[in-house]
């Protein structure tokens, strides 16, 4: 599987599954536009890149702000000439595991902003320039999340569903323009996102491990491999699907 010279554009690429997948990536060849709120996080892994031989440059771009996804997307374009890939990763959880009748505004309106009105953002943006191009490939990042109800989280349940729903709409409208859209969805993941949920809850590990037929927690490494077999073309007659890498959680 090679992705040589594929122009992907990464956000949330600072950390956790967005990191490692922009690492596997620019191994395989992909030239990889690295963007995360988080400015140092993201130019420490383009750094890591260069030194092993890779290519990718680090853009500070909050998706929230449609404004910067515009900017981020344009200068992928401007200094690229195209987008072959976008992979919408930026993600975040809740601060408090509650209830929906106790759920904070705050926590509503934080995580849908960067999980679903992010996603839509950057789909938004993106397939405008897919389309001058002709072609195009978006990995959305959902989770197990967005398939199955889970209690005490529904900001982040809402905004995984909608991910999923809009990566099934938006592949069914773009199929016949050569662009195709699918998303991943991660079980429980070794990451700072994953590290805090434990941290606030610290029963939590083995109550969780409980879920996961194969007994232990995905790495971010896993599921890079996945996303970067769906930016290659060995996977180019896939779309509107979502594939779940949860150790078999999602059986039970
Ligand atoms: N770790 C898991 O168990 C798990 C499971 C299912 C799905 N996911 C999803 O995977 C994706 C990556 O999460 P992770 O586990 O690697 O977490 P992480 O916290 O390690 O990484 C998330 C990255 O997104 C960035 N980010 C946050 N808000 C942003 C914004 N407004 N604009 C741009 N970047 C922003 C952060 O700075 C961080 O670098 C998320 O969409 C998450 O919901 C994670």
């Amino acid at each position: 599987m090679g992705l040589e010279d594929k122009v992907i554009v990464l956000t949330g690429a600072g950390s956790g599954i967005g990191a490692a997948s922009a690492l596997l990536m620019a191994s395989l060849g992909a030239e990889v536009i690295a963007s995360d709120i988080n400015l140092k996080n993201v130019e420490l892994v383009v750094e890591k890149i260069s030194k092993s031989g890779g290519k990718a440059t680090a853009y500070q771009a909050d998706v929230t702000s449609f404004e910067d996804v515009e900017v981020l997307m344009n200068r992928a374009v401007k200094d690229h000439g195209r987008i072959d890939v976008v992979v919408n990763n930026a993600g975040i959880g809740g601060k408090a595991q509650n209830k929906t009748a106790e759920h904070t505004l705050n926590d509503w309106h934080n995580v849908i902003a960067v999980n679903q009105t992010g996603v839509f953002y950057c789909m938004k943006v993106a397939l405008k320039q897919m389309m001058v191009q002709g072609y195009g490939n978006i990995i959305n990042i959902a989770s197990l999340a967005g398939l199955k109800p889970s209690g005490n989280n529904l900001s982040y349940s809402a905004s995984k569903f909608a991910v999923v729903g809009m990566t099934k709409s938006a592949a069914l409208e773009y199929g016949s323009k050569n662009i195709r859209i699918n998303a991943v969805c991660p079980g429980y993941t070794h990451s700072s996102l994953l590290d805090q949920l434990l941290a606030s809850r610290p029963d939590m590990e083995q109550r969780l491990k409980q879920y996961i037929p194969m007994g232990r927690f995905g790495e971010a490494t896993e599921v890079a491999e996945t996303v970067a077999w769906l930016a290659s073309d060995n996977s180019k007659y896939i779309t509107g699907q979502t594939i779940t890498i949860d150790g078999g959680t999602s059986l039970l």
